[in-house]
This record gives C-alpha cells, sequence and structure tokens, in this order.
C-alpha cells in the first residue's frame, strides 16, 4: 500500500553524492551520563548516526525509545539501541559505563569496580572499532583513561578522557559570575587529577587577554579567601549536586558534546582533556589534564603551560595522587 506513495527513481538519478564522512559514534552506558551525552550531541546536530549500548537491556530500550520519539524535532540522526558490534566503523567511542560516586565517595574509591568492567569491554571496543577515538567518561576518569589506552594498545592521541574539561567549566562559571560576564570571554584552567588534587591555574586566569592576577600575584586577603572559596565551590560540586540530586550529567553531556565535536570536525579546539603525559611538565607515564589541541587525531598536542612554582608543585603532587593508584593496579 505505501508502495503507491512514491515512485521508485532510476540508480542513477538517487547516488548520493556525500560531500563530508558520514559519522557514526558508540557510546558505552545508558546511565545519567550516557543519556545527557547522547541527548546534548542529538539536539546539537553532532552525529549521522549513534548507537547506544548497555548491559541493562531494558533500560536501554526505555532511553532509545524516549530519544527516538524526539528525533522528528532534530536534525536527521539516525539513533538505535545495539550491541558493540552493532557500533563496528564508529569514529568515536564515549565510554560512560561502570559504577559512580554514592554520595561522600570520592572518585578514586571506584577504582576496581570499574577496572574490572574495562578489562572486558575494551578489547571487544578496539575488535569492533579499531579506527575510533576512546573518549573515556567514566570516573576516575585520569584513571580509567590510562586504563584504556594499556587495554586498547591504541596510539596514546587516540585514547582521551574528558578529564577537567567539566571542572574548568565550573571554575569558568562561577568566575564570570563574580565578574558579571559571559563564561565565553573569561579563560580559566583546571588542570591535574579531575578529582581532589586537581590544580587552579590562577596566574593564567584572563578576560581579553588581561590577566586577572599575573604570575606572583599577592593579593589582599580578603581577595585571597574569595579565590578559595571559588576553588573550593569548583572542587566540590561533583559532591554538592550528587548530595542533592544522586548524580551529576546535563554539563559533562554539553562538555562531551563539545570534545566530540571538536574531533569529529577537526576544530583544534583547546581544551583540558586527559591525555598521557610524555615528559609534559615532567610527567610521565600517568594521564592528566592540561590544556591539549582536540583535533580529528585525538589529542593532537599538548600544550606547555607556564605555571607558577606553586602550581607546578600542586601539578606534581597530582600526578604522584594519581600514580600511586596505577602502580597498585594488575594491567
Ligand atoms: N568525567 C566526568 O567529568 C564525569 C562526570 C559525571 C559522571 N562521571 C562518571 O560517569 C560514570 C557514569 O555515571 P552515571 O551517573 O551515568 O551512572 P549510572 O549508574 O546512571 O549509569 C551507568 C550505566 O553503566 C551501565 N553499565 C555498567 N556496566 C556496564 C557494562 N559492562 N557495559 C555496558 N554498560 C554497563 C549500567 O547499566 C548503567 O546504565 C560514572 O563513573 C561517573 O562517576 C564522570
Amino acid at each position: 500500500m505505501l508502495e503507491s506513495l512514491w515512485t521508485t527513481l532510476p540508480k542513477q538519478d538517487i547516488d548520493l553524492v556525500i560531500h563530508r564522512p558520514y559519522q557514526k559514534g558508540l557510546i558505552i552506558g545508558a546511565g545519567q551520563v550516557g543519556m545527557s551525552c547522547a541527548y546534548s550531541m542529538l539536539i546539537q546536530n553532532t552525529l549521522d548516526e549513534m548507537v547506544i549500548y548497555d548491559i541493562n537491556t531494558e533500560k536501554l530500550k526505555g532511553e532509545v525509545m524516549d530519544l527516538g520519539h524526539g528525533l522528528p524535532f532534530v536534525q536527521p540522526t539516525k539513533v538505535r539501541a545495539g550491541t558493540i558490534a552493532d557500533g563496528a566503523g564508529a569514529d568515536i567511542v564515549v565510554i560512560t559505563a561502570g559504577a559512580k560516586q554514592k554520595p561522600g565517595e570520592s572518585r578514586l574509591d571506584l577504582v576496581h569496580r570499574n577496572v574490572k568492567i574495562f578489562k572486558d569491554l575494551i578489547p571487544n571496543l578496539v575488535e569492533h572499532c579499531p579506527n575510533a577515538v576512546l573518549l573515556v567518561v567514566t570516573n576516575p576518569v585520569d584513571i580509567m583513561t590510562y586504563v584504556s589506552l594499556k587495554l586498547s594498545g591504541l596510539p596514546s592521541s587516540m585514547v582521551i578522557g574528558s578529564g577537567t574539561v567539566l571542572d574548568t567549566a565550573r571554575f569558568r562559571y562561577l568566575l564570570a559570575e563574580k565578574l558579571e560576564i559571559a563564561p565565553q570571554s573569561l579563560h580559566a584552567y583546571i588542570i591535574g587529577e579531575h578529582g581532589d588534587s586537581e590544580v587552579a591555574v590562577w596566574s593564567k586566569v584572563n578576560v581579553s587577554g588581561m590577566q586577572l592576577f599575573g604570575n606572583d600575584y599577592d593579593s589582599t586577603e580578603e581577595k585571597m579567601q574569595q579565590m578559595e572559596k571559588i576553588f573550593m565551590d569548583v572542587k566540590n560540586a561533583a559532591y554538592e549536586v550528587i548530595q542533592r540530586k544522586g548524580a551529576t550529567c546535563y554539563a559533562i553531556g554539553l562538555g562531551v558534546t563539545q570534545i566530540v565535536q571538536s574531533i569529529l570536525r577537526n576544530q583544534n579546539r583547546v581544551l583540558t582533556v586527559s591525555s598521557l603525559m610524555q615528559g609534559h611538565a615532567g610527567l610521565k607515564d600517568v594521564c592528566l589534564s592540561l590544556p591539549a589541541v582536540v583535533s580529528a587525531h585525538g589529542v593532537a598536542r599538548v600544550l606547555n603551560l607556564e605555571l607558577t612554582p606553586n602550581e607546578e608543585e600542586q601539578l606534581q603532587h597530582s600526578g604522584r595522587v594519581l600514580q600511586d593508584i596505577l602502580k597498585d593496579l594488575d594491567l
């Protein structure tokens, strides 16, 4: 009956002229974070095809039905629930599967539970999506990025963690509120671990190139207290949100979308993603965040950020915290 609604065109008239590559993404984990990433990528027209996988198949089905019902309102994207094999040929894999923090739990408390999951997951992903950039979101994200790198055998540029992209956004949001300017016009970074040892790079905070503090910033007691309060609010943001609603999801979904777009559209954005340190800031064999250029290769290069001695010492401390965890892992 439907056939009568259209006329089949001769093949040569419907051959597609594809002006840009078809882009496929696989999202692992249909929890709060995975679905926020999916929703954000969908409404920002990021992918041509999105496959979502979760071991909880009923939840997955429900989530994808819900998302699918919104498709008439957005730019065309194929969205489906599937297996890892259905994600074959993906250009990007976003990994959000795993245990999350319970109220009061630190990100590092999750290590062993999530390493166990990744030991099954990563070889399977590499088998089916050998050319995909792996973007790890599961916490503790720096450890899980390193674990993914080792288990995958992929080049280090292709294995990225969302790192301190979210913390950097929180920092910029809070500072921008205080200064009454748009957060997009303020440049500021949180580097190191996505977690308790992260470092605020106060010496580089600037609005349109005007530095707020300078390299040897000496401030009034009151200003120092305000800075400390902002940094504590950044560092404790996840604990505060989790205490109130059980998970953080929207901001990380938006952050992941920006990383994915920078990769798929070769945008060369500078983002504080987590990647393997290979002598950067004197750090080696650990994944953590420094501002890095994110392109079609994944992490194209990590920037040399000039730090004050105090910031430098804090970054080294953050590296040691992560290396202490890594040395106890059996990979
Ligand atoms: N990097 C960041 O900035 C950031 C921010 C927020 C949350 N997170 C982390 O993201 C992760 C997910 O958080 P959430 O709130 O979505 O948790 P959630 O519990 O809502 O979802 C996790 C999902 O993973 C699925 N899962 C578990 N094992 C799996 C496997 N082997 N294969 C496929 N799916 C599997 C579960 O069924 C569940 O649906 C947590 O580790 C959390 O700490 C990271």
